[in-house]
């Protein structure tokens, strides 16, 4: 049936339809209302329906800022207030939050609480104001008539079904948002503390806490060379790239368990000193381990952590520790972190040796492909060394 065959339908009322359209159009409202994400979108979303739903020749939308009035959004016959601000004492939108009440007005002019000089300009006559949220309003909507007349209760009624979805909207909106600054808040105290509790590793056997912020770099250069390679897919997407670049500080995190004497030694570690040095791999991984039961289960940024902790000194030939594991079997978190660890261990001075120049250290890792390092990822690493020397000497390197 068409809508004009169903106004003309002797089976329903004028009345009767008038209400199933009013019904539909509030459903439609309240849910895009509860849909809404922002103050800006609950504003638009009021504007585009209301006026019509109420049968008002205008609508006003006014958010309470402190102790003023701000009509922030209309949709009405001829302009309002739109962009203005007044005193919550001067303006009626002001009496309905402060008073937690809807009004009803007539006539305008016949009642003190109108600003007179403030609607003389508009063609505002009859009124009815509904504060949002009645407990503690944080706006009021307006809805006003060219003519004085008693708005009927539907209208009344209306306009107020309109504010509670606006208030249930409002606090979905203001719920989202702290929810998700939260959520922010986390993740960034989550990274300062990954860094701070792997930069205290780092100082203790390197002159600056710079190893861990340029290895991070290196491997997440070198991880999306490999990728934009089709280098071992589908494992390395953008979501793994980022799990190693937040993991690779933790790297070394079991050198906290090795002594100065050890990590300080300016010169070669006997095979028993060496046999502790290795330990740091296992360390490292426990550490890490201990955190997943802290955390009650683990997450994909924990397992790579412990995975990179423990396979970094693994050798492509299978001549590295701690298990002695051989190409592929090493996982890929390792085998990435081996080229950055040993090229930034190259390029740096450390307290057993001397710095070697960039050119000599791709020179070494060239070397090592299919010895120490995965063959495919050195050939990256070739190609893209340039971008390891610019990281380290970004990050401060003496090189
Ligand atoms: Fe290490
Ligand atoms: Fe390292």
């Amino acid at each position: 049936m068409t809508q004009s065959a169903a106004l003309a339908s002797p089976a329903l009322g004028g009345d009767e339809q008038i209400e199933i359209a009013a019904k539909a159009g509030l459903e439609e409202l309240t849910t895009r209302l509860a849909q809404a994400r922002g103050v800006e979108e609950i504003l638009r979303v009021v504007r585009g329906g209301a006026r019509r739903l109420v049968g008002a020749d205008g609508i006003s939308f006014v958010l309470r800022e402190g102790d003023k009035c701000f009509y922030a959004d209309e949709d009405a016959i001829g302009p309002l207030w739109k962009g203005q601000r007044f005193p919550l004492e001067r303006c009626i939108s002001g009496w309905a939050m402060l008073h937690g009440e809807a009004v009803v007005i007539e006539d305008v002019y016949a009642d003190d609480r109108i600003p007179h000089a403030a609607y003389r300009a508009t063609f505002v006559q009859s009124l009815v104001m509904v504060p949002v949220h009645a407990d503690d309003p944080v706006a009021a909507i307006g809805a006003y008539w060219a003519r004085p007349h008693r708005p009927s209760d539907q209208s009344v009624e209306m306009l107020k079904r309109i504010a509670n979805s606006a208030a249930v909207a409002m606090t979905n909106v203001a719920l989202f948002s702290s929810l998700h600054a939260a959520r922010e808040e986390a993740v960034r105290a989550k990274d300062a503390l990954i860094l701070a509790m792997a930069a205290l590793a780092d100082t203790r056997d390197n002159e600056t806490g710079d190893h861990i912020r340029r290895t991070q770099h290196y491997v997440r250069a070198l991880a999306e060379a490999a990728r934009g390679h089709g280098l071992y897919q589908p494992e390395l997407n953008a979501e793994l790239i980022e799990l190693l670049y937040k993991s690779a500080p933790l790297h070394d995190i079991g050198k906290v368990g090795i002594s100065d004497a050890i990590l300080r030694k300016p010169g070669k570690l006997d095979a028993e000193e060496f046999a502790i040095m290795r330990t740091h791999a296992r360390l490292g991984r426990d550490a890490i381990a201990n955190a997943e039961r802290y955390f009650g289960g683990t997450t994909g940024f924990l397992t790579i952590a412990k995975e990179m902790a423990y396979s970094h000194h693994e050798r492509w030939d299978g001549q590295g520790y701690p298990e002695g594991l051989a190409g592929e079997a090493i996982p890929l978190c390792g085998r990435i972190m081996a080229i950055a660890d040993v090229y930034d261990a190259l390029v740096s001075d450390r307290v057993y040796k001397a710095a070697i120049p960039h050119a000599e250290a791709v020179t070494v890792i060239e070397a090592e492909r299919g010895r120490h390092f995965d063959p495919a990822l050195v050939d990256v690493f070739l190609e893209i060394s340039p971008i390891f020397q610019e990281i380290n000497s970004q990050f401060g390197s003496p090189a």
